[in-house]
């Protein structure tokens, strides 16, 4: 099979990844759980993974990591335990439902928003359509940092610099960025939580993702229960992370997400970026020879794109395409990505778009045959 969909989740994971989560599910007990070796063992895992993803990010405190189930959960404790009567939100228009879905669902209490429109290639509009859409109400300012559809890169530093300017929180969805875009909190000194997946551009399990709490707000808890701390207390402990870690963590999960965000780091994001961005424009240029296959977007560059490209072939809907490549063995992801709101965009919501998205493992020959199944299409 020939992988394209690593959009939705990097495949294959790095082997040193699998080892990682088989050796994880064979020697560990419920980390913190247990004063006895193969317990205190696997929280010095945890506490490790923590301090590997603290460092990744530049950001000084471990303690402020906190480990989620994916990017949907992070964002939906930020959003849910923020948020209140009365409070405004801006988003932009790229938005996935990840974030519109609980924002929709919080507008029944009382919470409002409005979406600011993306300019692509154009930053200044972009940061315009965002002041514009700030009102005195405003509490936060939620962005994606690249689109799972269109891979358009917002502005995020200048629109994070412009919500503190007006007083607001912001929010990066860094589910498409992190591992392919360098994320530096210690210069990206505007973003109030940071939200990512381990699945994808960090090559981990599925099942993990991480809020990281950079800012002196902290949410309230979706979900409260057992820390393995303070447990004479009904209350929910206030410390980072146990305020928002109950339960039993996806150990297995979060020792391999370790995994690979050193896998990322030896390979340095720069040096990804590079090969997926050579094999994207590629494809870029070639699909553009095709008269009949639509390309909505200039050729991405690495100033306003990440690297995956979404077009359609004439009027036919993009699952059947996304269907005939699967019976010539190539994987991709078609529809609507999750992301109505940015098809919209692009006028896309009836066909949906096909997806092409790379990873570090991805070939040459595979763009190659890629192109060859497309011209018979
Ligand atoms: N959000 C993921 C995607 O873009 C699953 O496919």
């Amino acid at each position: 099979m020939i992988y394209l969909d690593n959009s939705a989740t990097t495949y294959p994971k790095p082997l040193k990844v699998r080892q990682a989560v088989a050796s994880a599910m064979q020697n560990s007990a419920n980390p913190g759980r247990g004063g006895y070796d193969l317990a205190m063992r696997a929280s010095e895992e945890i506490f490790r993974t923590r301090k590997t993803a603290a460092d990744f990010f530049g950001f000084p405190k471990e303690e402020n990591i906190i480990f989620t189930l994916n990017c949907t959960s992070a964002l939906n404790t930020v959003m849910k335990g923020i948020l209140k009567s009365g409070d405004h939100v801006v988003v932009s228009s790229m938005e996935h439902n990840a974030v519109m879905r609980p924002l929709q669902k919080l507008t029944e209490k009382g919470i409002s928003y409005t979406i600011a429109d993306v300019f692509p290639c154009d930053n200044d509009k972009t940061v315009d359509s965002f002041r514009n859409a700030i009102n005195a109400k405003t509490k936060m300012i939620i962005c994606t940092h690249a689109s799972n559809v269109w891979g358009i890169k917002l502005p995020v530093e200048r629109i994070s610099a412009l919500a503190h300017e007006y007083g607001v929180l912001f929010t990066l969805d860094a589910a498409q960025s992190a591992g392919i875009v360098p994320i530096n909190l210690s210069i990206q000194n505007n973003i109030d939580f940071l939200c990512t997946a381990g699945h994808k551009g960090l090559y981990g399990p599925m099942g993990t993702g991480t809020l990281i709490i950079c800012g002196n707000t902290v949410p309230s808890p979706l979900i409260e229960g057992g820390t393995g701390s303070n447990s004479m207390s009904f209350e929910q402990p206030s410390d980072l992370p146990d305020r928002l870690e109950s339960g039993t963590p996806n150990y297995s999960g979060i020792v391999g997400l370790r995994a690979g965000m050193d896998f990322v780091s030896s390979h340095k994001i720069e040096n990804i970026s590079k090969h997926e961005f050579r094999l994207i424009k590629y494809l870029y240029r070639e699909l553009s020879k095709i008269s009949k296959v639509k390309l909505y977007l200039p050729e991405p560059s690495e100033d306003y794109f990440v690297p995956l490209l979404s077009f359609n072939i004439s009027d036919m809907d993009s699952e059947d395409v996304s269907s005939r490549l699967n019976k010539k063995g190539i994987a991709v992801r078609a529809g609507l990505q999750c992301s109505p709101l940015a098809h919209k965009s692009m006028d896309t919501l009836q066909t949906g778009a096909v997806r092409i998205s790379p990873s570090v493992m991805t070939r040459q020959y595979d763009i190659d045959y890629l192109i060859s199944v497309i011209k018979k299409i």
